[in-house]
């Protein structure tokens, strides 16, 4: 090859390279949002369809007066049902028999409670109620959604056709940068193609599971999971979360009735192991002071919101007696001692399921007791529930 035409190949890599970061950086979801898993209080959960502005209303209002507001819990998210219609212009149409005074309205109502606000949609042609979906709408949903003041959109999966899961969702992704209002994108296609490998850079979260379901352990055949069929499914993931993108294992069930108070302590206790998102789903209008205890125990959340970001995993397990750990950003580590048998046990961490050496001397405290249970070495033992957790802070 002569000089000049290694001086063009050269200048035609270079250029190629510009373009490629140019591309990059248009690409890269950089909204600076969801830094910890996002939190906050969903309508699907309890009420499915059943939503409406008075519904909303109240929810805020019981965010903060229940302390969950003090506690951490930002967004309040309206799920599927909130729209009927496109009108002649193709803009999104909410019910106004449900919601009379419209989406802005309502979203003043929540901002002005020191809240943020948030919607639902679908990336194909209609959401899984049959709602009008955002498929070949996403600039003016988006447009309209930051005109109306939305903070969070959760879009979903159903009537997809043929879409590309990653093309269909980095559409809206972009959509909702050039609509120029910070949005947290909360994506839900159910981990269907498997969304911790593309969406690093299109979303802040991504479900990695089917539905859950009301339920410690099960399945339906439509996709429904319980909370041990979620634990089994997320372990793995961890490498892909981190600050701004999370693995979503589905909303709280807490104090939606079909487990028992030990099972969501439990529930509760995993996801902020697994640094979820935590969107409560029950209604907080009316809660039982052991339901609201589990969704405001501040030591518990700050597992889940430690800056370090790490998700949990599991480190041993001995048939259905499992030791969980994440990493904490202070040296330490939270631990969850979790027993699936049907009766009480006693499970064991030693220190190297940890990663410390066994003769380290390390401060263990109960996170549900709020206790200090005293300097440890090499290991820790507790009596665990059936279908519960001890949940403990180790720190060397
Ligand atoms: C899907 C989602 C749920 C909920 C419903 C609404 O099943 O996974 O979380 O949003 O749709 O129809």
């Amino acid at each position: 090859m002569d000089t000049k035409s290694r001086i063009g190949r050269l200048a035609f890599g270079i250029a190629a390279l510009g373009f490629l970061a140019a591309a990059g950086e248009l690409r890269a979801l950089d909204n600076g949002l969801a830094r910890t898993p996002p939190m906050g209080w969903n309508s699907w959960n309890k009420f499915a369809c059943n939503v409406s502005e008075d519904l909303i209303k109240q929810a805020a209002d019981a965010v903060v007066s229940s302390g969950m507001k003090d506690a951490g819990y930002q967004y309040i998210v309206i799920d599927d049902c909130w729209q009927v219609d496109r009108d002649a212009e193709g803009n999104i149409v909410a019910d106004a028999k449900r919601f009379p005074s419209g989406m802005k309205s309502l979203a003043d109502y929540v901002h002005a409670k020191g809240l943020k606000f948030g919607l639902y949609s679908d990336a194909g042609t209609a959401t899984c109620q049959n709602r009008p979906g955002g498929r070949g709408y996403e600039f003016q949903d988006a447009r309209q959604y930051a005109a109306w003041g939305v903070d969070y959109l959760k879009y979903d999966w159903c009537n997809h056709s043929t879409q590309d899961s990653a093309a269909s969702y980095s559409i809206m992704r972009d959509a909702l940068k050039k609509a120029g209002r910070p949005i947290v994108f909360s994506l839900c296609e159910w981990g269907s193609t498997k969304p911790w490998l593309w969406a690093e850079d299109v979303g802040n979260l991504w479900r990695a599971t089917g539905d859950i379901l009301n339920k410690w352990d099960g399945t339906e055949k439509w996709g429904g999971m319980g909370v041990v069929q979620i634990l089994d499914a997320v372990d793995g993931l961890q490498s892909y979360a981190g600050p701004g993108h999370w693995n979503d294992p589905d909303m709280l069930e807490v104090g939606n009735g079909g487990m028992s108070v030990t099972e969501y302590r439990a529930h509760f206790s995993m996801w902020c192991l697994l640094a979820a998102p935590l969107m409560a789903g029950n209604d907080i209008r009316k809660m039982s002071a052991d339901i609201g205890g589990i969704l405001t125990n501040k030591e518990v959340i700050a597992i889940d919101q430690d800056p370090l970001g790490r998700q949990g995993r599991r480190v041993k397990r001995s048939g259905d007696l499992e030791v969980w750990a994440k990493q904490l950003a202070d040296g330490g580590r939270a631990v969850a001692l979790l027993n699936r048998t049907a009766a009480e046990a006693n499970i064991t961490v030693s220190w190297t399921d940890l990663g410390y050496p066994e003769h380290v001397q390390a401060k263990v405290r109960d996170l549900w007791a709020h206790q200090d249970l005293g300097e440890k070495t090499a290991a820790f033992s507790a009596s665990v529930p059936s279908h519960g957790v001890v949940m403990v802070r180790v720190e060397p």
